[in-house]
């Protein structure tokens, strides 16, 4: 008989607030099927007022740590929901492993390549479920331009994508956690896999395997950091700008530009090119059809969301909606915790486990990778390990 799944949240900062919307959305449509027992940050405060915000849907107050020694001494929690910064992926989530919790970690998995195949191996050598929380694939709107574009071939064989984004949107460096967004030790490189990480694997999901990146990136915003986590008083160090041209085995390419120390109007589009039609993205570019979709067909036909989603929707059969919108959520963050409780309770693989998670960090690190050397680069040679030379030096300052 499966059981109620005992949850420890590890990092309580902005994430964490959406995952807990989505696990009150759940309780809220009826689902007792985990508690949040913990909540855990090494800044207190934050895991207070997030035990606070789930002790009002849920009527039992987590207990509050700021460790991950202190939380696994209690014995209160079985799984842990890691939304820490990227540099501690690795260092909260393998003792949890080792401990014999199951985790699911925020993206990207880790730091690097390596920090995430010891993520891996810790959570098969403790026989444990290792889930990758990555929600952009779970929007209804996602799941239906998946579709639209990957099994229903609407807008035929794909030829070419072009995704940009180009603004004066400078990060502020007096939050925290853009403090640790702005210093490549702590992110492991910027937003190529940062709202990358989604873009990666929304590529992948709806393209199919990368051969190879040919990247250029470039740091032009470099102010002054004050009181970064671990390394103090430093700057930005991070690519504010990049032009990717993405390289699919099927010989589908993407073209995918980014900057976002450019003055004047905003450039921002998502266009996806087929043999039978165009598919363009509402949303945010990055976090791929998120925001919904629509498609031109060659016959001059438009479909729009609505009907792109009805389309989807009346394919799906009962399981199907009970597996991929449970309890009737729609929630992107709902769903994906849902994903990663209901494996644990019936030991089955999440949506995504940790080589899923691997396999978008590998794209994009693939890219750091081709931007460093200034050669086009084989995503496999980066996943092999045998091209490491852009992400040697956090697996050197992280000791992994
Ligand atoms: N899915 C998405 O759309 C999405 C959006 C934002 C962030 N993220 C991911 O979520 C993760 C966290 O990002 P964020 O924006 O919430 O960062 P944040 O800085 O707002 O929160 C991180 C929290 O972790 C805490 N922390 C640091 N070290 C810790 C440790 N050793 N043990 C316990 N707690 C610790 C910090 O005090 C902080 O409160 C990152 O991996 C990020 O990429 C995902």
């Amino acid at each position: 008989m499966a059981h109620t799944v005992k949850l420890a949240l590890v990092g309580c900062g902005g994430i964490s607030g959406a995952h807990t919307h989505g696990y009150k959305d759940l309780y809220g449509r009826g689902c007792r099927e985990f508690a949040v027992t913990a909540c855990c940050d090494v800044r207190s405060a934050c895991a207070e007022s997030r035990a606070d915000e789930i002790a009002a849907f849920q009527g039992k107050r987590p207990q509050v740590f700021a460790s991950v020694d202190d939380l696994l001494r209690a014995d209160v929690a079985e799984a842990a929901d890691v939304c820490t910064p990227h540099c501690f992926h690795h260092s909260t989530a393998i003792p949890l492993l080792q401990a014999g919790l199951h985790v699911m970690c925020e993206k990207p998995l880790g730091i690097t390549v390596k920090a995430s195949k010891k993520i891996i191996e810790a959570a098969d050598k403790a026989g444990v479920v290792l889930a990758t929380a990555e929600n952009a694939r779970r929007s209804p709107t996602s799941r239906a331009c998946v579709w639209a574009i990957r099994d229903a071939k609407l807008i035929g064989d794909m030829r070419l994508a072009t995704v940009t984004y180009l603004a004066n949107s400078q990060f502020d460096y007096t939050q925290y956690a853009m403090k640790w967004r702005g210093v490549s030790l702590l992110t492991g490189g910027g937003m190529i896999m940062d709202s990358g990480a989604h873009f990666a694997d929304m590529q992948t999901l709806m393209f199919g395997p990368v051969e190879q990146v040919n990247c250029q990136w470039d740091v032009f915003d470099k102010r002054p950091i004050l009181d970064a986590p671990i390394v103090g008083d430093t700057h930005a160090d991070v690519e504010d700008t990049w032009t990717v041209v993405i390289q699919f085995a099927s010989g589908m390419r993407t073209v995918w530009t980014y900057g976002r120390s450019f003055y004047g109007d905003k450039v921002e589009f998502g266009n996806y090119y087929g043999s039978a039609g165009t598919m363009y993205d509402l949303g945010f570019k990055f976090h791929c059809f998120q925001g919904g979709g629509e498609a031109l067909l060659a016959d001059g036909t438009r479909l729009s969301n609505d009907d792109l989603q009805a389309r989807y929707q009346a394919t799906l059969s009962e399981a199907d909606k009970a597996r991929l919108f449970p309890y009737g959520c729609t929630d992107s963050m709902g769903i994906e915790v849902w994903d990663y409780i209901d494996s644990i309770r019936n030991r089955r693989k999440p949506e995504m486990d940790g080589w899923d998670g691997l396999n978008a960090k590998v794209l994009c690190e693939a890219c750091f990778e081709s931007g460093l050397a200034r050669v086009p680069v084989k995503v496999q040679d980066v996943l092999d390990g045998k091209i490491d030379a852009f992400q040697r030096r956090f697996d050197d300052y992280w000791g992994i």
